[in-house]
């Protein structure tokens, strides 16, 4: 591999624009962003429904490709990319989030996030060893083996979270993730995410709850699919942040994390 100076941004969009429908029905969901994100950022973006937030995100995550103008993930322009290639960053690159969980009903915890190492070709044994070990960090190991209707709103995004990391991507895109939380369990969904944006992932997450913005390294505010606004930050750390006193789940994380090194 070519050694350059410094390494390109993660993401850069250049008048990047999103068409929905034709002729009356014509729109731009997105229309004209350019947009630089480097690695390591923690951004939340903002605005009102319908502004075009969700569209970026799945712009983002290569799950919609048919866009105007030009989009460089890790300064490679996407277009120039096949439809294999973009399926691979897609599997292993980037992790989603959603509002509403997405965890497959009939498959118990483990299996939802072991689900993301088949496309990998790995073995039963080794995916339920992989999820098993991602569970255990995220203090869900003895609820391996429940249904996801036996969870909290909460415990589901968290195992949803859980499922997202297991191959390990790193850009994590998330859609209102604590839209279906109340405050106390969102800003345990938050904590998470701080930690991982401390370990040097890059963060995208859209949110509609100005508190949660304070977890954020840069605040982007969207209105009729532009950038309105865009603010750097800095974060607070991750315990000061919490305006509620953690649970004892978190407060035993937090304190096997300052001794786990690794
Ligand atoms: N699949 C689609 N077909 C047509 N229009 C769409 C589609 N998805 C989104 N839109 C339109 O694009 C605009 C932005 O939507 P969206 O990105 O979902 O906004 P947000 O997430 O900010 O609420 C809206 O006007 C919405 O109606
Ligand atoms: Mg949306």
């Amino acid at each position: 591999m070519a050694k350059s100076a410094s390494p390109p941004p993660v993401i850069e969009l250049r008048d990047l624009h999103k068409r929905f429908g034709i002729g009356d029905a014509e729109h731009f969901a997105i229309d004209g962003i350019d947009l630089t994100i480097q690695k390591g950022e923690f951004i939340a973006i903002m605005g009102p429904s319908g502004c075009g937030k969700t569209t970026l995100l799945n712009v983002l995550g290569l799950l919609d490709n048919s866009i105007e103008g030009e989009y460089l993930l890790n300064g490679k322009p996407i277009a120039s990319l096949s439809q294999r290639r973009k399926a691979k960053i897609r599997s292993e690159e980037i992790g989603f989030v959603f509002q509403s969980f997405n965890l497959i009903s009939r498959l118990n915890v483990i299996d939802n996030v072991a689900l993301p190492l088949i496309y990998k070709g790995m073995s039963k044994l080794k995916r339920e060893k992989k999820a098993s070990k991602i569970l255990h960090d995220f203090h869900l190991g003895e609820r391996e083996f429940y249904m996801p209707s036996q969870l909290s709103g909460g415990q589901m995004q968290r195992v949803a979270i859980a499922r997202a990391l297991v191959n390990e991507p790193s850009i994590i895109l998330a859609d209102e993730p604590t839209g279906n939380l109340d405050s106390h369990a969102s800003h345990i969904i938050m904590e998470e995410l701080s930690d991982l944006h401390q370990k040097g992932n890059t963060i995208i997450m859209v949110t509609h709850n100005p508190n949660l913005t304070t977890y954020a390294s840069r605040v982007i505010t969207m209105l009729d699919g532009k950038v309105d606004t865009d603010t750097f930050r800095l974060p607070l750390p991750a315990r000061e942040s919490t305006k509620k006193p953690l649970g004892n789940t978190t407060k035993k994380k937090l304190a096997r994390k300052k001794k786990d090194t690794k």
